[in-house]
């Protein structure tokens, strides 16, 4: 994106977040195109271990194999389509609860009760369908597009910038996790976090107690759909833990994930998942080096979620009413050229991403 705009640029029509045929075609190209967040590693970390989760109306698994390789499959029964697993947890084989048709933890088809005289019936040939997975830092991603580029060279060099935030953050542990469902469009919360024009007028806690705000700033990475934040680290008396170490740091990763290290390498993560056009689930998940919660990490958890995510979640849904009125007409973005906190150039690259990705 050129950031150095002279041109006014103004926001989206407002079908962009209110029409279902838009938020169709986003599904089918975003969502089911793009690489989306599943689960973190510590959460399926031996063999037989597994995680449900969906992806729109798609529901999914990853399953940690018997030889040690986590893959990803639909999570149906390839019999008559019921749901093979629920939540999270870890087996030795897979079972489905309708017929007992059991599979191998890598997806092949172990047993159907009552086939063994059956003709024309193989079972060597019916197994699970799996679906792309990476692992990117410990965090593992999913592709439901079999011809989609690898993660690392859809995000080439993000992984050595988070790495000079967090040298081994791989070694992270999932501790816990919040969500909330918001009446608003995933754009408009995707877009909310990612500028800070309002953070002065909206979020004075966390201005004063995580981050030095006149410091803040977020830059699309030249040539990748990613949205890194950065900040130094707030280090004065407001600060809301012991900030000493590294500065703070973000990656939004197009369309709905971020990771976010704040200073002295607390690691926790924004997850938006789409349940109808105006409907979006906004998952907060937190890490710690042992999986424990300790006094600094329950604080911060505590702090975040009374004061930025419950401002935050008021701004977007009072936006999504907004955008249904007769009333509006979408206004110019305040893009500055010198970037920094006043500015929505951050919005601008959503934008063209959106349009990018429809069109493709
Ligand atoms: S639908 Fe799974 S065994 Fe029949
Ligand atoms: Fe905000």
């Amino acid at each position: 994106m050129n950031t150095a705009m002279t041109t006014a640029v103004r926001a989206l029509p407002a079908l962009y977040y209110t029409d279902a045929g838009v938020y169709a075609r986003v599904r089918e190209r975003v969502f089911f195109r793009e690489w989306q967040f599943a689960c973190h590693v510590s959460r399926v970390a031996k063999p037989g271990d597994f995680f449900t989760f969906s992806i729109l109306d798609q529901d999914l698994a990853v399953v940690h194999g018997r030889d040690g390789k986590l893959r990803c499959f639909y999570n149906v029964c390839q019999h008559r389509a019921h749901t093979l697993l629920q939540g999270s947890g870890s087996k030795r084989l897979l079972v489905c609860p309708y017929h007992a048709w059991s599979y191998e933890l890598d997806g092949h088809l172990r047993k159907a009760p009552g086939t063994e005289d059956l003709p024309d019936f193989d079972p060597s040939t019916i197994c699970l369908t799996e679906v792309r997975l990476d692992a990117f830092c410990g965090f593992l991603f999913v592709n439901l597009d079999p011809d989609a580029a690898a993660f690392a060279d859809t995000f080439p060099g993000v992984e050595t910038a988070v790495r000079a935030l967090c040298p081994n953050i791989e070694t992270r542990i999932f501790a816990q996790e919040t969500w909330e469902r918001e009446r608003c469009n995933w754009l408009v919360a995707v877009e909310n976090y990612n500028e800070c024009y309002h953070c002065k007028v909206v979020h004075p806690t966390f201005a004063s107690g995580v981050i030095d705000p006149g410091s803040y700033n977020i830059a699309p990475i030249d040539g990748i759909r990613c949205l890194r934040h950065s900040a130094r680290a707030q280090s004065g008396p407001s600060a809301w833990y012991d900030t000493s170490g590294s500065d703070y740091g973000s990656f939004f990763l197009w369309p709905a994930f971020s990771l976010q290290i704040y200073p002295s390498g607390m690691v926790n993560t924004y997850h938006w998942r789409p349940l109808a056009v105006d409907s979006t689930e906004v998952h907060r998940q937190w890490y710690s080096p042992d999986g424990t919660i300790d006094e600094a990490l329950q604080k911060v958890m505590d702090l975040d979620r009374e004061t930025t995510f419950a401002e935050d979640l008021r701004l977007v849904e009072n936006v999504q009413r907004g955008l249904g009125s007769r009333g509006y007409r979408p206004g110019q973005l305040v893009v500055n050229p010198g970037q920094g906190i006043d500015s929505e150039h951050s919005i601008a690259a959503l934008h063209n991403w959106l349009l990018e990705t429809l069109c493709a």
